[in-house]
């Protein structure tokens, strides 16, 4: 089976999955796509020798480019790990229940444009919420709305700072990603 990563940021999930299948039977990581050249992600990427794909904006959003690129792969499963971009309404319909996102907090609450990394983690400190948690979905044409695959929570601490809560969801999404693309890839 093929995973196609798409990550914006330092790639600690991304990494986590590559892990997990480096040597699988099951499953290899085939492809990964960024929208950020300085992002850290893709010296994970060169390092285990796995492809890079930099999307460029105009075709991202207005061409069938990278539709066609993950279905000719073909991509059994799509996962956003940490990726920044609304994904465009061809790609969320060529890859309906089979691309998955990663939220760091328990969505329906603080998602949305813009709640991605530490915001999140300080709108919850703010609200004086006594849990947080990560939430895996089915990716729809709306930021953070699909079906709910799976969430895990862990507490939000008095005196807790965003680093300190991002640390304790970063454990929980390291821990359960990989399982729900396994699980997922499995059926
Ligand atoms: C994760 O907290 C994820 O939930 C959010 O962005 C962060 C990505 O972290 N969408 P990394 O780039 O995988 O380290």
């Amino acid at each position: 089976k093929h995973i196609v990563i798409f990550a914006s940021g330092t790639g600690s999930n991304a990494a986590k999955i590559i892990d997990r299948f480096r040597e699988s039977e099951l499953a290899r990581v085939k492809l990964l796509l960024c929208n950020n050249p300085q992002a850290g992600v893709l010296e994970t990427a060169r390092r285990e020798g796995i492809p890079v794909a930099l999307l460029d904006r105009h075709d991202f959003y207005h061409t069938d480019r990278y539709v066609k690129l993950l279905q000719e792969m073909p991509a059994d499963l799509v996962v956003l790990a940490g990726f920044l971009w609304k994904i465009p309404d061809n790609l969320v319909r060529a890859f309906a229940g089979k691309m998955i996102n990663l939220h760091p907090a328990l969505l329906p609450k603080y998602g949305g444009k813009g709640m991605y990394g530490e915001r999140v983690h300080t709108a919850v400190i703010a609200a004086g919420d006594t849990e947080s948690g990560i939430t895996i979905h089915y990716v729809n044409d709306q930021y953070d709305d699909g079906e709910i695959i799976l969430q895990k929570t862990c507490p939000v601490l008095p005196g807790d700072t965003p680093e300190l809560l991002a640390g304790r969801i970063h454990k929980l999404e390291h821990t359960w990603l990989p399982q729900v693309v396994e699980e997922l890839l499995r059926v």
